[in-house]
């Protein structure tokens, strides 16, 4: 049987696409974030994250150019947090998990990526998981919409 020449390109696209995000998500994912230096959580969920295998890029920012970022970058108003991240083009908002994050890349869904709006106490980088209130992790839609990706019950 021949291979058309559409056939070829397409399987070829896909394991162009597949196999460098594969194998970083079981290595070391990396991500870059902007963020307020002197904001204190966002450092400490940095440091989460490096603990974990991921490669960290920080960038300063804060205030409304930080906020008109999230914004350009399809953050909803209503998801948004402290510091954002992006790696391999989705957009991470806040204390999201560093299983979400691998989760995400394992499922590459298209999307906008994740986020964990405001700073839920018990978060990544928000103090004492054993002492966490309920939140939830949301997928963010390229239409703006969102969904749970995960749901974290209180401690
Ligand atoms: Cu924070
Ligand atoms: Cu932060």
């Amino acid at each position: 049987m021949h291979l058309t020449r559409r056939q070829i390109i397409t399987s070829a696209a896909g394991f162009a696409a597949t196999m460098p995000i594969a194998s970083y998500a079981l290595s070391t994912p990396t991500i870059h974030v902007l963020k307020d230096p002197n904001c204190g959580c966002c450092g400490v969920w940095v440091d989460i994250l490096r603990r974990e295998g991921f490669h960290v890029t920080e960038e300063r920012s804060l205030g409304t150019v930080l906020i008109g970022h999230k914004l350009d970058n399809g953050i909803p108003e209503a998801m948004i947090s402290c510091h954002t991240g992006e790696i391999y083009g989705y957009m991470i908002e806040g204390h999201v998990p560093v299983a979400d994050i691998r989760r995400l890349l394992e499922e590459r869904p298209d999307a906008v990526g994740l986020a964990v709006p405001g700073m839920p106490y018990g978060s990544p980088g928000m103090g004492p998981e054993d002492e966490r209130e309920a939140y939830d992790v949301f997928l963010i839609h390229r239409d703006g919409s969102t969904e749970v990706f995960t749901s974290y019950e209180a401690a």
